[in-house]
């Protein structure tokens, strides 16, 4: 194969740059010294510990009586996971961005039927549209599989009344890509009878990168059973047997990341996920009147999301000149529009995690000296 990559020796020698991209995103500093501890093995009592610690406390957070699993990955392994575990033939799989249409495109290569249905980027996905696919269609579908936070867009799908929709049929699941919201967007995951929903800790949970948590009810925990393709590393029933049986995991884990998400958890545990979806609010009305104020949003009225702004480039701003001047002068990173289609008409600001207003008002000012706004 041939290849225009070059190695680019990587220096140690770097200026330090506050995140405020879709994940990952800023980390507190204490949080990031639990990784340098001396190691463990994966198999002693220490690790029974740190992971019990961890998943309990996770539940707590999230507010659910369903089954967690902290697993050594990125979000994109329950993609696979939650498709091959769950999924004998056909899934529906509504589009309305770039990663719910990757979400459908794993489950392609995982040779299952899938059906889009499909929405215009920055539309939201509707739950009575969902009600009529799966009223009128002729198959039954295994699995309905529906980003919470489409992060190329900024669209926040209305979860909770799909799953009140999916709930009525009761033999599909409801499987949420919550990747980029859990952790800054509350979700009452038993309310709304979502089977599966997962994360990638590092977006709005403020953790270094390695970590993906999902959510796991007991119907989904159930159905892998009859299910041959299930996934040996994402398998629900292996995570979950093992946690049983030995408050640990199935095989060697992050242990430092999983040391850095301990001390996290705790803080999140101090604010609340009441505390923590405050906060969120707080930092999307401020950006959202700011987007008002100068451009415009790119998402649909009434389905903005809560941890990323899309933000429409009704100036003619050149994006790309604007982030790398924010970036050489003030030290600070913000995204781009997601690919070539949106990539100068729209930019995004990720104000997830451990971020304030005031955290937040400090890029927009910089943006504003920047693109003299
Ligand atoms: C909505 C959504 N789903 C899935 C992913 C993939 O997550 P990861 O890169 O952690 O595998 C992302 C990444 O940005 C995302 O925003």
């Amino acid at each position: 194969m041939a290849s225009v990559t070059k190695k680019q020796e990587y220096t140690g020698d770097y200026p330090e740059k506050t995140l405020y991209i879709p994940g990952p995103t800023e980390v507190r500093e204490d949080v990031i010294q639990e990784m340098a501890q001396p190691m463990f093995g994966h198999r002693m009592d220490r690790m029974t510990d740190l992971y019990t610690t961890i998943v309990e406390d996770t539940k707590e957070f999230l507010g659910t009586d369903n089954e967690v699993i902290v697993l050594t990955a990125s979000g994109t392994e329950f993609w696979e996971a939650s498709t091959l575990n769950l999924v004998d033939e056909n899934i529906l799989v509504p589009t309305c961005g770039s990663f719910s249409e990757r979400h459908a495109n794993v489950a392609e290569r995982l040779g299952k039927d899938v059906d889009r249905l499909e929405y215009e980027w920055g539309q939201a996905i509707k739950p009575e549209d969902i009600r009529e696919t799966l009223e009128q269609s002729d198959k039954h579908y295994d699995v309905v599989a529906t980003v919470m936070n489409e992060s190329s867009t900024g669209v926040r799908n209305p979860i909770e009344e799909i799953g009140d929709v999916v709930a009525e049929y009761p033999d599909t699941y409801f499987v949420v890509d919550a990747v980029s919201a859990l952790g800054g967007d509350y979700v009452d995951i038993d309310e709304h009878d979502i089977d599966v929903i997962f994360a990638s800790t590092q977006k709005a949970f403020a953790m270094p990168p390695g970590l993906a948590v999902c959510v796991v009810s007991d119907d989904a925990y159930d159905r892998e059973v009859d299910t041959e393709s299930a996934s040996w590393y994402g398998g629900f029933q292996r995570c979950l047997d093992y946690y049983d049986r030995k408050g640990q995991t199935h095989s060697t884990p992050a242990i430092p990341v999983m040391l850095a998400y301990r001390k996290q958890m705790k803080y999140m545990l101090e604010e609340g996920h009441e505390g923590r979806d405050q906060r969120h609010a707080e930092m999307t009305e401020y950006v959202h009147e700011w987007a008002r104020e100068h451009f415009d949003l790119f998402a649909e009225e009434g389905y903005r999301s809560q941890t990323v702004s899309c933000i429409e480039n009704t100036q003619g701003i050149d994006v790309a000149a604007t982030i790398e001047a924010v970036s050489e002068e003030y030290d600070m990173v913000f995204s781009n529009g997601y690919g070539s289609a949106l990539g100068e008409k729209t930019f995004r600001i990720g104000h997830m995690g451990e971020h304030t207003v005031e955290s937040i008002k400090e890029l927009t000012d910089a943006i504003e000296d920047v693109a003299g706004l």
